[in-house]
């Protein structure tokens, strides 16, 4: 069973249907979704993450700020493209960017997929007009693996080894 875990400043949670709530506004915000396909109506959204909830090879954490318990961002461990690679994604919401919870977060997830996990290599999937998403995975140590070409636009690979 997956438990919660902690940042300096954060926590994460496995995702319930009593977060829903407060996820869905990261579905429907225009700039959180500029580089994922633009964003939601509230009812697919919900659709989205009930069916999410069924797939049991996917992680879904909401990440919490300690201090004020607020939600702030989802992180994901999920099946990549190629399915001998697990993904990591991430999404926070854009008053608490530039603030580095999204660095702290995903350094922290790295070390659960390395430690709880035994994952030898991480993927994420960004697209390379990102700039924010793309430095970050810089940021963590992140290598620039392959360009391909998906979901209508150029996408980067980046791996890491663990
Ligand atoms: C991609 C995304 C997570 C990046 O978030 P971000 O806030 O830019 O990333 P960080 O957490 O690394 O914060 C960046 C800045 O915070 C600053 N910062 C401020 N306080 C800080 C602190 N206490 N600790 C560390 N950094 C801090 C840093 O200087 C850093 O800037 P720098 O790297 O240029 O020095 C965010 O833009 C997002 O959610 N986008 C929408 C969803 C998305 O596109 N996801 C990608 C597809 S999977």
């Amino acid at each position: 069973m997956i438990t919660n875990i902690a940042t300096e400043r954060c926590v994460l949670s496995p995702i319930s249907e009593s977060d829903f709530g407060e996820i869905i506004p990261l579905f429907t915000n225009n700039e959180v979704r500029r580089y994922l396909g633009g964003p939601l109506s509230v009812e697919w959204a919900f659709n989205r993450l009930n069916e999410s909830l069924l797939l049991n090879n996917d992680i879904r954490f909401v990440v919490r700020r300690r201090e004020t318990e607020k939600c702030i961002g989802l992180v994901f461990i999920t099946p990549h493209h190629n399915p001998a690679d697990s993904e990591i994604s991430y999404m926070f919401m854009p008053e608490y960017w530039g603030k580095g919870y999204a660095f702290e977060v995903v350094k922290r997830l790295l070390e659960f997929c390395r430690d709880e996990l035994k994952l030898a290599r991480v993927v994420s999937e960004t697209q390379t007009a990102n700039v924010r998403s793309c430095h970050l995975l810089e940021k963590l140590g992140y290598m620039l693996e392959s360009k391909v070409e998906r979901f209508g636009a150029e996408q980067s690979i980046y791996a890491k080894d663990l």
